[in-house]
């Protein structure tokens, strides 16, 4: 079968695969975004993490960077992760759409929310991601890596912090996107934070160091 894009040929070593997922999302045009973006943005994170956290899509930033989670709902997550005592060791970040969808606002580029055919065109890549680095768990940050998840679309406020399960009979947590919290009213925000945490925690089963059972004398 000839290389195409949608299905490389994968290596056998998961890094190299996920190496090759990324060159092959780059070249990919699926659907139109990935013709105006600087480059794909894939995900980080070691091969064989506990979690994987799902975010929407590269913001401005993280386009040009090539990295996802940089900027300023990144910083977000990284407070987050340092909150609660997270292992970074443990995480890998990655989106449901893997180019920036924008529009010019003079030279500003706006980030523009995915309609959902270029979330479902996108879907194979997240999914052999998943495949690739076998997380017990997910984390779904707001609606778009939620429904690309759970394959639903899902009320995000009414069903956050909650785990669902997704069709592979993985367990995935709902709950906002760190950007929605930065865009949030400021006096509520640290309020917001706190609930954001909280939702977070559910999952720290998978993430938080263990507490040592003490030894006996
Ligand atoms: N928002 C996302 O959903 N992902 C990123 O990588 C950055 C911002």
């Amino acid at each position: 079968m000839p290389d195409s894009p949608r299905s490389p040929e994968l290596p056998e070593d998961p890094e190299q695969a996920l190496e090759a997922l990324h060159q092959a999302t780059d070249r990919c045009r699926e659907c139109p975004i990935g013709e105006h973006a600087t480059q794909s943005v894939f995900g980080e994170g070691p091969v064989r993490a506990t979690v994987m956290v799902v975010g929407e899509q590269p913001g401005d930033q993280e386009d040009l960077q090539g990295r996802p989670f940089v900027g300023p709902a990144g910083r977000l997550l990284d407070k987050a992760v340092e909150d609660l005592g997270w292992l970074r060791e443990r995480l890998y970040v990655t989106n449901a759409v893997k180019h920036f969808k924008f529009e010019l606002r003079g030279k500003r580029r706006m980030h523009k929310t995915p309609a959902q055919r270029e979330v479902a065109a996108c879907l194979h890549w997240l999914e052999s991601e998943i495949a690739q680095v076998r997380p017990q768990a997910l984390i779904a940050l707001g609606a778009t890596a939620s429904r690309a998840l759970l394959g639903r679309p899902v009320a995000v406020m009414r069903e956050r912090g909650h785990w669902h399960t997704d069709a592979r009979g993985l367990p995935v947590l709902v709950t906002l996107h760190p950007s929605a919290l930065l865009r949030g009213d400021p006096e509520q925000r640290e309020a917001a934070y706190e609930q954001w945490l909280k939702d977070l925690s559910g999952a720290n089963e998978y993430l938080a160091p263990r507490k040592r059972s003490r030894q006996k004398r």
